[in-house]
């Protein structure tokens, strides 16, 4: 597997997502090719193990040019490279496109991953068919969703879709990643990062508006809100 640092280009995104173009971090980095160049080189020759690289399409859609960035990961020894279909100055409004992946798959030798509003197992197939793609990334539709990747792999092994989970199979799984976040977190903040997560879960389970949610937010300590996840899937199954 390949072990990424995620690079500069990436990494100071989520800390400072509001700061990456003021400070020529993240994607705002796109706009100055020499930099990218140097910094690539700069990391690679770093560190002993393989370094990945993501990126966006370009600055806006008036200078796309990920196909030349791509070749300069290429040169400087990147191991794979991952392309959001958006430009920077599309944040995250409007579809990906894909359409530049299928272009740099035609210049680079290198992994490309393709990324960006992948959101069902058709979409995904339909994706790495049009593009030549050698893997792709799921970010937003995975969240109260882990289902989505033995969904693809079921597509793209026997060409059939796979049920959607029963409310049980969600109603396990949630509980375990709710166990999880109060180990690793500490009670008083993971009660506070679960709450969405418990929304994405019972989104996919009910596929309806959540009248619980607002009473399960109330919830302040890992017990209360074990309670009342689990009154929710009680009454929702029942009704
Ligand atoms: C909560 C969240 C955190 C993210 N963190 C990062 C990050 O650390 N580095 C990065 O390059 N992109 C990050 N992204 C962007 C995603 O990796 C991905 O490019 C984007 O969400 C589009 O893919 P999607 O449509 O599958 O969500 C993040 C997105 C979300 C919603």
């Amino acid at each position: 597997m390949l072990r990424g640092v995620h690079t500069l280009l990436t990494s100071i995104w989520v800390v400072r997502r509001k700061k990456v173009c003021s400070v020529a971090a993240g994607s705002a980095l796109l706009r100055d090719e020499e930099l990218v160049k140097r910094i690539l080189d700069a990391v690679v020759n770093a560190v002993p193990v393989p370094v990945t690289l993501k990126i966006r399409t370009g600055w806006d859609k008036q200078n796309k040019n990920a196909v030349t960035i791509a070749q300069l990961a290429e040169q400087a020894g990147i191991a794979a490279l991952t392309v959001h279909g958006r430009t920077r100055a599309c944040k995250f409004e409007g579809h990906a496109e894909h359409e530049t992946v299928t272009l740099i798959k035609q210049t680079v030798n290198i992994p490309v991953i393709a990324n960006g509003d992948i959101t069902s197992p058709e979409i995904a197939r339909q994706v790495l068919q049009d593009t030549g793609a050698d893997a792709i990334m799921i970010g937003r539709a995975a969240r109260g969703n882990p289902w989505l990747f033995q969904q693809i792999a079921h597509l793209l092994a026997t060409g059939t879709t796979l049920p959607p989970p029963k409310s049980d199979s969600v109603k396990s799984v949630l509980l375990q990643h709710l166990e999880e976040l109060y180990r690793f977190y500490g009670d008083l903040t993971a009660v506070r990062i679960a709450r969405k997560h418990i929304a994405w879960y019972l989104a996919q389970a009910f596929k309806q508006p959540n009248t619980c949610l607002a009473l399960i937010n109330q919830a302040e300590t890992p017990a209360e809100q074990i309670g009342r996840v689990l009154y929710a899937f009680d009454s929702l199954t029942n009704l």
